[in-house]
């Protein structure tokens, strides 16, 4: 579907969004986990938490929506039944990989698919500290989906360092590792989302520059009530529409403020941005709060790669701002856009050289400098929604907008999107 986006003139008011996506896929999986009954308020509406949902469901989890709860009856300690067909992850990593982890230490074989995205992202990141805990995999030469996961009866707790910087790859192993009796240990290097530690109340130190999280059998999930707070990575699209818009003010009420999800919020303010938060509280171990936001005009700055897993999935959207900020804008080190729901920076590129701007595309990055030379654009989403939600916002802020093919693929995280966007611009 090809959606057209006219410039808008000022963004004003106030806007509430559904639950973070990463907060609610977790939520969801720990409360099929736990024996008996939890309640989810504002779960995200998005198809990728929808695809857990399902899986949930499938593997013998009730699931009830009532007043916009969510009430899930969980399974308990390795009380999941064998699902009667393959689990259909759809577009979403993130189910893939953290079932994958609580699918390693269970009683049956289960066969985990997805489209054909997801079937060409890297699977062995899980495959590979998985097996080292004893369990077998039926898969390609690839490791990528569809594969069946063969558990052990009793799974081997590991000490992994990780490769890559991967709060997917993270959880899978912890949520794993919530089956052995003896620690499990997941060591970064880098500090990527740490909700999956946070929510179970797992324990973490610091050592020589690495944080090492743990979990074991101890911190099984229990029953319990959530609220998940909006979608921090959603809102970037709304604040720096506002942001870049004339005479704008937008306040986005109780997003999620954990500090490694705010780090998009730290590049916009070194680059000038008037953002501040207010009202800050927790549920769950997670922060939460409302986020002011008013038009700013930025500069480009140089951005560290220690805090890319803290953005990656900003960038798309940071792109934007970066291209009507003074100076030229320069990421580097974000290779892990490459395997992303597109290969983001070829999906970035491709756009920005449609406006006639000067655009260098590297192995890890890219530049991007001059201005914009060609009006009425025809972006492309390249099916990955947050490509198709930053070229929207493009589109309503260059002269005579511009137009996104493939816009359907927005509901992956935010199907309130168009709805959310009207409802604050005139
Ligand atoms: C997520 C982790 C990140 C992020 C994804 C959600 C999560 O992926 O890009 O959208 O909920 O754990 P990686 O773990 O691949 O970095």
């Amino acid at each position: 579907m090809k959606k057209r986006f006219e410039k808008i003139n000022r963004v004003s008011g106030e806007l509430s969004l559904s639950g973070d996506k990463s907060i609610s896929h977790r939520a969801v999986i720990f409360s099929a986990m736990a024996s008996g009954k939890s309640v989810i308020t504002n779960l995200s509406q998005g198809q990728d938490v929808i695809s857990t949902l399902v899986i949930m469901h499938k593997l013998g989890a009730s699931i009830l929506t009532k007043d916009r709860k969510v009430i899930i009856g969980g399974m308990g300690y390795k009380g999941f039944k064998v699902p009667s067909s393959s689990l259909d992850c759809g577009n979403s990593g993130t189910s893939a990989r953290l079932i994958c982890g609580l699918l390693a230490a269970q009683n049956f074989n289960s066969t985990l698919i997805g489209d054909s995205s997801l079937s060409k992202r890297p699977m062995k990141r899980v495959i590979e500290p998985l097996k080292k805990m004893g369990v077998e995999f039926k898969s390609n030469e690839s490791f990528t989906l569809p594969f069946t996961v063969i558990p052990k009866s009793q799974i081997q707790p590991i000490n992994y360092e990780m490769p890559v910087a991967s709060a997917q790859v993270k959880s899978s192993i912890l949520i794993a590792g919530l089956h052995c009796y003896e620690e499990t240990s997941v060591i970064e290097n880098e500090q990527t989302r740490n909700h999956t530690e946070k929510m179970l109340g797992l324990p973490v130190r610091f050592e020589n520059g690495k944080i090492i999280s743990s979990s074991l059998n101890k911190y099984y999930p229990e029953a319990k009530e959530y609220f998940v707070p909006g979608d921090i990575s959603n809102s970037a699209f709304h604040i720096i529409l506002t942001l870049l818009t004339p005479n704008s003010e937008l306040i986005v009420k109780n997003i999620s403020l954990n500090p490694t999800r705010t780090g998009f919020i730290e590049v916009l303010k070194q680059m000038g941005a008037d953002i501040s938060f207010e009202d800050i509280r927790t549920s769950s171990n997670e922060e939460y709060g409302n986020v002011i936001v008013k038009s700013s005009s930025l500069k480009n700055i140089r951005i560290d790669s220690q805090i890319i897993p803290n953005i990656i999935d900003e960038i798309p959207i940071l792109t934007i701002a970066g291209i009507f900020a003074d100076g030229d804008f320069i990421i580097e080190n974000v290779n892990e856009l490459r395997v992303k729901e597109s290969d983001r920076i070829k999906s970035i590129c491709y756009n920005l050289k449609l406006l006639g701007l000067i655009v260098e595309e590297s192995e890890g990055g890219f530049n991007v400098s001059g201005s914009i030379k060609i009006s009425n654009p025809v972006f492309e989403s390249f099916d990955d929604h947050r490509i198709a939600m930053a070229f929207s916002i493009l589109s309503m802020i260059i002269e005579n907008g511009g137009e996104v093919n493939g816009f359907e693929c927005v509901d992956i995280s935010n199907p309130m999107f168009e709805e959310q966007i009207s409802s604050i611009v005139n």
